[in-house]
């Protein structure tokens, strides 16, 4: 298994039904290229687990990068890994804000120019809490 987790800001603020649309399609694809994961919409910035067999999430990555919806990718982790962290979520999905996030135990600093310097084990924590408490709150239907 392989993952990658990455940061990118949106091009333009998206609305609900450009969120929508764009989650829609992406499941369908991940349900055909037997990808997991996770999307986070923070303020207009994306933060997004990608899980699966090594050329299926980079062949993905890579039409990600070139998306226009999205700029100013970092890439925060990319290697393989055991197994999958979110094996029944064909892209669970999550909008809040940076607001939102510094209410999270251990990240009450947070904003968008220390979530771009955060280095992988810091966001791969940050995830997990994020998960384990905000559970409620992600759609991954
Ligand atoms: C932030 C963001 C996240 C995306 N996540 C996915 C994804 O999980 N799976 C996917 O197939 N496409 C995803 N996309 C869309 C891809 O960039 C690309 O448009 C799509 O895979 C192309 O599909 P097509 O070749 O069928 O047109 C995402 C795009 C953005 C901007």
């Amino acid at each position: 298994m392989f993952r990658v987790i990455y940061l990118s800001s949106a091009t333009k603020l998206l609305s609900n039904d450009e969120l929508s649309f764009l989650l829609r399609n992406a499941k369908i694809k991940n349900r055909k290229n037997n990808i997991t994961g996770l999307l986070l919409y923070i303020d207009g910035d994306f933060l997004q687990v990608i899980e699966g067999e090594k050329k299926d999430v980079l062949n993905l990555f890579e039409l990600i990068k070139i998306d226009e919806r999205n700029r100013s990718i970092i890439t925060v982790f990319s290697d393989d890994v055991d197994k999958r962290q979110f094996p029944d979520w064909l892209m669970g999905f999550s909008q809040l804000t940076y607001h939102d996030l510094q209410k999270i135990d251990s990240f009450e600093n947070i904003t968008k120019t220390t979530l771009s310097n955060i280095d992988d084990k810091v966001a791969i924590t940050f995830i997990n809490t994020f998960v384990k408490s905000h559970r409620n709150q992600i759609s991954f239907i």
